[in-house]
């Protein structure tokens, strides 16, 4: 077939899932501890709510979203999900319930960005925002948060970066200056930084051409030039994440692409990503909830990019394997087969993990298949079983068999030997 996945998007088998389906299932477990609860919004959402979130001189709203529609009535794939997770709590009017929410999301994200190792147009992932508070120890919280949640997996090697670009209104002064300097040396930044300079410099920082960092090294760092408050604020967030044992760096060059940004950003990078090393970013956005015309209330979230964490987990441990089977039903001819269904359903609807035959191979081909699955228990159905009604299943750990009336016997006496020690797996009673 000519028809393949569109450039940037990914099929995830059944073999990669598993580890999908682990990470999912820790940010879910981890989460829940930390008092978040899931939210899900559509995968898009009205184009302005981006432009007007985002900001109309970023990269994504520049170039980089999914639109649809008409005119009139202009739709966009997601970017991100911070914003529709504000919009979804102006919507239902959760700051008048209760206004201190804490949101986690798992789900599919879209950017026209062009495709490289670890840089997908669509891609995954896993947020939280906590909105509805301005306490720096919930800053603290959400860093803390993530780290926990990559030393959970065990991931070691990633580095917090942490810094602070204070509002609009605060970077105001810091942005005249660096506008200058950069103006001045603009002959010797790169062709993008110095459309920057005038649609948004604090982008510059963030360039990473040789040149444009050599430059951007010596200017002065933002947070000396953030009001007192402001670096408070930051003080209070680096003092909590030591309390917490969290490690972390002081970047003071770190700006990130979203202009609803205000106080505290971070980002945690890992070594094994290459060029895309960016796991995880976010910050404080306290205008956002109010510029969606919310009242004027804080908040505070992350995102990190599912494919990059599987990258950087797949770099440094081995893939999990599937969970054993219980029970395979090893079938001899088409009777036995018929029969097998029956009792292959009464397993499954028991609880156990069991599986048969559908492609009509020999005994000894589904042997095969059934240490391939790691089946702990066999059950071999032919004419002669039929025939006596008698069902012997067979521990594979011991090589013990029980010749048993009927199924519910043997899922008693599989159950008895799980219990004995010849499984691991929890079975509901
Ligand atoms: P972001 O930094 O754009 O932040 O994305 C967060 C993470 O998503 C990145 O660190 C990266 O791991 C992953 N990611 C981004 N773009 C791609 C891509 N094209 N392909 C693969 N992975 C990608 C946000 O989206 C903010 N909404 C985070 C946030 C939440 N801030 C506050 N709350």
């Amino acid at each position: 077939m000519d028809v393949q996945a569109p450039l940037g998007t990914e099929d995830i088998l059944p073999e990669q899932a598993l580890l999908w389906q682990r990470v999912e299932a820790a940010a879910r477990a981890l989460f829940a501890r930390y008092g978040y609860g899931e939210i899900r919004t559509p995968v898009f959402e009205d184009t302005r709510l981006f432009v007007r979130s985002i900001g109309e001189a970023t990269d994504i709203v520049e170039k980089e979203m999914y639109s649809f529609g008409s005119a009139e009535e202009s739709f966009t794939l997601r970017p991100e999900a911070t914003a529709p997770v504000v919009r979804a709590y102006l919507e239902h009017n959760l700051h008048k319930s209760k206004s201190f929410q804490k949101l986690y999301y798992i789900g599919p994200m879209f950017r026209h960005e062009r495709p490289q190792a670890g840089r997908k147009r669509q891609f995954h992932q896993i947020g939280v925002e906590a909105i509805g508070a301005t306490d720096p120890l919930l800053d603290a919280e959400v860093i803390a948060l993530a780290c926990h949640f990559f030393d959970e997996l065990g991931l070691s090697g990633y580095r917090v970066r942490l810094n602070a670009i204070g509002t609009p209104q605060s970077r105001g002064s810091y942005r005249d200056l660096i506008k200058a300097e950069l103006t001045a040396q603009a002959e010797k930044l790169c062709g993008d930084c110095r459309r920057r300079i005038d649609r948004n410099v604090f982008r510059v920082l963030d360039c990473k051409v040789e040149s444009c960092i050599a430059i951007t090294r010596k200017l002065p760092r933002i947070l000396d030039h953030l009001p007192e408050a402001e670096r408070t604020h930051f003080a209070r967030v680096c003092k909590a994440l030591h309390s917490a044992h969290v490690a972390f760096v002081e970047d003071a060059y770190l700006v990130r692409g979203f202009d609803y940004y205000t106080a505290t950003v971070f980002e945690i990078t890992h070594s094994a990503l290459g060029a895309q090393d960016a796991l995880c970013g976010g910050g404080r956005y306290d205008n956002l909830i109010s510029d969606l015309g919310g009242p004027p209330l804080g908040a505070v979230g992350f995102a990190l990019g599912c494919e990059r964490l599987l990258m950087a987990i797949q770099a440094s441990s081995a893939a999990p394997e599937p969970a054993p089977l219980d029970v395979y039903i090893v079938t001899i001819g088409d009777a036995a087969r018929q029969a097998a269904f029956g009792h292959l359903t009464a397993l499954r609807r028991a609880g156990l993990a069991a599986d048969t035959d559908y492609e009509g191979r020999s005994p000894k081909a589904q042997m095969r298949s059934a240490n391939k699955l790691r089946a702990r228990f066999t059950l071999p159905l032919g004419d002669d079983e039929l025939a006596s009604g008698v069902l012997k299943v067979k521990n594979m750990a011991t090589g013990e068999e029980a010749p048993l009336a009927d199924i519910p016997a043997v899922i008693r006496k599989v159950r008895e030997w799980e219990g004995a020690g010849a499984g691991g797996v929890d079975i509901n009673p």
